[in-house]
């Protein structure tokens, strides 16, 4: 039997105020029409004053490991994706890890923007294939709000925040993570960054696009990571049961699923209530549909993300 991990338990968590499209139509010049039209946003959630990216990590934990029906006790890492820390330093993890009273083990940050779970769950997985964790909980978790630049109209509309996370174990079993597939690609940092740091500006900074730009790049690389998934495990297209996406924006989402011939309520789709909340997109849409009863076992799962550096990447579950 291959040793891999499996996913045992979802959770997630979201703000609860909710910011429509005709409220941010009050402050930028926009419309619901457009915003709709462009992106299939209505709504994004945003962190109350005071509530943190931790705070956030940490409800969607608390809610995975319930799920998994995993006391902290029996998980020795913790791995975080954001791009929004509450601090420089330490790692928000660390952060989650006290919240979570947990004294053992390990815990550290992963930092690959909208790709950020992708490449969390590949280091997770990782991890227990190489014999050096059991149960790992893998989270992400943003308050994107808080680089947004909230006069910029072509990118303040297409973000929210929010946290999702998975507890992930050994397996020896056919089921689980079948193969995780990273990329990224520095040449393009200058499409998609935040324009400050504690090394550069000394500043937080804002996040800055070249939307067109990132689109195009989005649906060559997506589709490309998708078939490198597919081909390393013999699968076709038409074998997937779900596609979960890294929730961008639905043109991209659509996009994706018209070229792996996917019909559409094969895709898991939030990013209208939820925006793009980065590293924490796939594990909220994830846990949707995990609940609702729409995954099940046996099914074959796709994820694939891409984001800021570029970053992008796939992972394969047989759930
Ligand atoms: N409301 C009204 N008008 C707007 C808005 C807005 N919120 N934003 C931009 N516009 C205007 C622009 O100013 C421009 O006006 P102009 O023609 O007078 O100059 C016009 O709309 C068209 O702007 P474009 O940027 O060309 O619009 P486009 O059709 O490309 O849509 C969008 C913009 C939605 C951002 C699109 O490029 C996109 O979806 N890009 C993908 C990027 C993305 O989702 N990134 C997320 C992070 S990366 C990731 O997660 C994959």
């Amino acid at each position: 039997m291959i040793k891999r991990s499996r996913i045992i338990g979802t959770g997630s968590y979201l703000p609860k105020r909710i910011l429509t499209n005709d409220e941010l139509a009050i402050s930028v010049e926009t419309s619901n029409d457009w915003i709709v039209e462009r992106t299939g946003i209505r709504q994004r959630h945003i962190a109350a004053d005071g509530e943190t990216t931790a705070d956030i990590a940490y409800q969607s934990a608390i809610s995975a490991l319930e799920s998994a029906d995993t006391s902290i006790s029996d998980i020795d890492l913790i791995i975080l994706a954001t791009t929004t820390p509450d601090n420089t330093f330490p790692s928000t993890a660390t952060k989650v890890q006290a919240m979570l009273g947990m004294k053992h083990g390990a815990a550290f940050d992963i930092q690959a923007v909208c790709s950020g779970f992708i490449y969390a769950l590949a280091v997770g997985d990782n991890f227990i294939r190489a014999g050096q964790a059991k149960r790992v909980l893998v989270i992400g978790a943003e308050t994107i709000s808080r680089i947004l630049d909230w006069e910029d109209r072509a990118t303040c509309v297409l973000f929210g925040d929010g946290g999702g996370a998975v507890v992930i174990a050994k397996e020896e079993g056919s089921n689980g993570i079948l193969s995780t597939h990273l990329h990224s690609d520095g040449r393009y940092s200058n499409l998609l960054y935040v324009d400050g740091g504690p090394s550069t500006t000394q500043s937080v900074g804002h996040l800055r696009m070249s939307g067109k730009e990132v689109f195009r790049h989005a649906v060559v690389n997506l589709a490309s990571v998708v078939d490198e998934a597919l081909a390393a495990n013999s699968y076709q297209r038409s074998d997937i049961d779900w596609l979960v996406p890294h929730q961008a924006n639905l043109r991209i989402l659509s996009g994706t699923a018209r070229k792996l011939g996917l019909k559409e309520d094969q895709v898991v789709v939030t990013v209208q209530r939820h925006a793009n909340t980065s590293a924490a997109s796939i594990p909220l849409a994830l846990d949707e549909a995990v609940r609702d009863g729409r995954i099940q076992e046996g099914q074959l799962v796709l994820m694939e993300a891409m984001g800021g550096g570029f970053t992008w990447g796939a992972a394969l579950v047989r759930w």
